[in-house]
């Protein structure tokens, strides 16, 4: 069959952009796929030869770029041009919180958004077709449309020949696991009401995912879903979380619990892991943004239940580092911690609205010296991340000199050496490495007596045990 669509332009080239359009590049060759940024940076990397040096770090999405760029994928600052050559525009740039003004702190701040629109209604030609694949608040599809339409009538006026649709289409990916989630969707959502627009882009994903996992509903319950899927998911870690601190103060475990509660099929087994609190770019942007918009409805009991999820995550997170510290003999001034993991989850580089960021923020406050360890996360990030320089110059001190370094950190390539002479081991992220650990080593390179805090309940208690270590381990009241 004939594709509606061969050319297409994607603006944004970020964790969603990226790796979305690397799968439709993949499974569709007959597509020619632009992906642009202002970011001169973030363009430079995706198209760096050494592909261990690609701005997101994605399991598979390395095979995948080597497959498609400079084939049928193309990365580019040049917004202009691929614009104008498309047919269907992406629009996957940032929607932050907002910082200031009306709706600060929860509304999500459109100003990006805004600028895409008004940037294809400047640069498009003949009809384009628009994807809003970032997430936004439900009805800004009416946003971008009044300024496309704005300039219809200005191009109609003016014998230009530009006309526009609009679709919502949301992302579900979940980092980490991005691309067997972008090849294998649970479901595409498509929001909208022009039927060719519908038809061209359920045609693209048809040539990978069955037709039957292919929704279409109104572009406003496209909106308003995607939002309340990721207030649900972070619901439920709230959930579980709430639940993991009832089983430490009443000798259950939270693991037992999560799978006798899981195999409910009506409750279902996935996403009732304790954790240290949910990270991540969205569930908390997600969420605030929806208690604003129940609020703007006059609906203050919906925004409140759903603030719940937020607030009870940022108290479970402090709850961390104060039982650290409380542990530690209610203080950890001048002493060696060494943090495993500070990306929001496994499997990605991104440490956006991690809980390492507040753990270690709290410690560092404390008068702790950090020494972190990630296996992906640049250390430029983490020292962005915790508003403070890393102090390279802690490293290779005696033990005795780190009095000095009170409430500050460095990064540490090596697990087993960012253990010497600490007095506890902090585990934030359930990457795979730190799942075996030898704690034998481990113990016999601290200051005991020493620690060992699973915030992801991923290594096996008795091991630490055995080596003479104190566990504590989340949502786990049996030690
Ligand atoms: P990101 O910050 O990684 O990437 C966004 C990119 O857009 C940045 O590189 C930025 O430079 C670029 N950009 C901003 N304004 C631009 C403009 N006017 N022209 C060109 N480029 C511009 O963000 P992300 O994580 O990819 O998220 C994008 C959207 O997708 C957000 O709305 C987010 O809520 C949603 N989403 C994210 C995920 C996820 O897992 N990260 C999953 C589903 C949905
Ligand atoms: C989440 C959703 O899962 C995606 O469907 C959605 O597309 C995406 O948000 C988005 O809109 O950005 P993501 O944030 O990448 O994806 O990662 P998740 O796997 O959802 O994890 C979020 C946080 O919850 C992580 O910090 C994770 O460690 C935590 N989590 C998750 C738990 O603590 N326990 C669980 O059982 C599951």
């Amino acid at each position: 069959m004939e594709p509606l669509i061969k050319n297409i332009c994607c603006i944004g080239a970020g964790y969603v952009g990226g790796p979305t359009m690397a799968v439709i590049a993949d499974n569709c060759p007959q597509i020619k796929i632009n992906v642009v940024d202002v970011n001169e940076d973030r363009i430079n990397a995706w198209n760096s030869e050494d592909l261990s040096r690609l701005p997101i770090y994605e399991p598979g999405l390395n095979e995948i770029i080597k497959r498609t760029r400079s084939k049928n994928l193309f990365f580019s600052c040049d917004i202009k041009s691929a614009i104008k050559s498309a047919e269907m525009v992406f629009i996957s740039v940032n929607t932050p919180t907002k910082k200031k003004g009306i709706g600060a702190g929860e509304a999500s701040d459109l100003k990006y958004v805004e600028a895409c629109a008004r940037q294809v209604a400047k640069y498009a030609s003949g009809h384009t077709i628009v994807i809003e694949k970032s997430t936004l608040p439900v009805r800004t599809a009416e946003v971008i449309k009044s300024i496309l339409e704005e300039y219809q009538v200005y191009s109609a006026n003016n014998n230009i020949d530009v006309t526009f649709d609009v679709l919502s289409n949301p992302e579900f990916l979940s980092e980490g696991s991005a691309i067997d989630d972008l090849e294998k969707p649970d479901r595409v959502l498509i929001g909208g009401q022009n039927d060719f627009a519908i038809e061209a882009l359920s045609q693209i994903y048809s040539n990978w995912v069955p037709k039957s996992k292919i929704l279409h509903t109104n572009i406003w319950s496209s909106e308003l879903a995607k939002l309340t899927s990721n207030a649900f998911l972070a619901q439920r870690v709230s959930s579980i979380n709430a639940i993991g601190a009832l089983c430490e103060a009443t000798g259950a475990n939270v693991k037992e619990v999560a799978r006798a509660i899981g195999t409910d099929s009506r409750i279902g087994s996935r996403f009732l892991d304790s954790g240290p609190g949910f990270g991540g770019s969205c569930f908390k942007k997600d969420i605030l943004n929806l208690v604003y918009l129940s609020r703007h409805f006059g609906l203050n009991e919906v925004a409140n239940f759903w603030e719940v999820v937020v607030s009870l995550n940022n108290w479970h997170q402090h709850r961390i580092s104060k039982l650290v510290v409380k542990n530690l003999f209610g203080t950890v001034t001048g002493k060696k911690i060494c943090i495993l993991g500070f990306a929001f989850k496994a499997n990605t580089n991104d440490t956006r609205e991690s809980a390492a960021i507040n753990i270690c923020k709290d410690l560092i406050e404390e008068g702790a010296v950090l020494f972190i360890h990630d296996p992906k996360v640049n250390p430029d990030q983490i020292a962005k991340d915790l508003s403070t320089e890393e102090s390279k110059n802690i490293k290779n001190k005696e033990y005795e000199n780190l009095s000095s370094h009170e409430g500050s950190w460095c990064f540490e390539q090596n697990i087993y050496d960012a253990a010497n002479n600490a007095d506890a081991v902090i585990i934030l992220t359930e990457w795979e490495q730190y799942v075996n650990i030898n704690w034998d080593q481990v113990s016999k390179r601290m200051r005991q007596p020493a620690w060992v805090f699973d915030s992801r309940s991923i290594i096996r208690s008795k091991d630490v045990l055995n080596a003479n270590l104190k566990l504590w381990k989340v949502g786990d009241g049996t030690n």
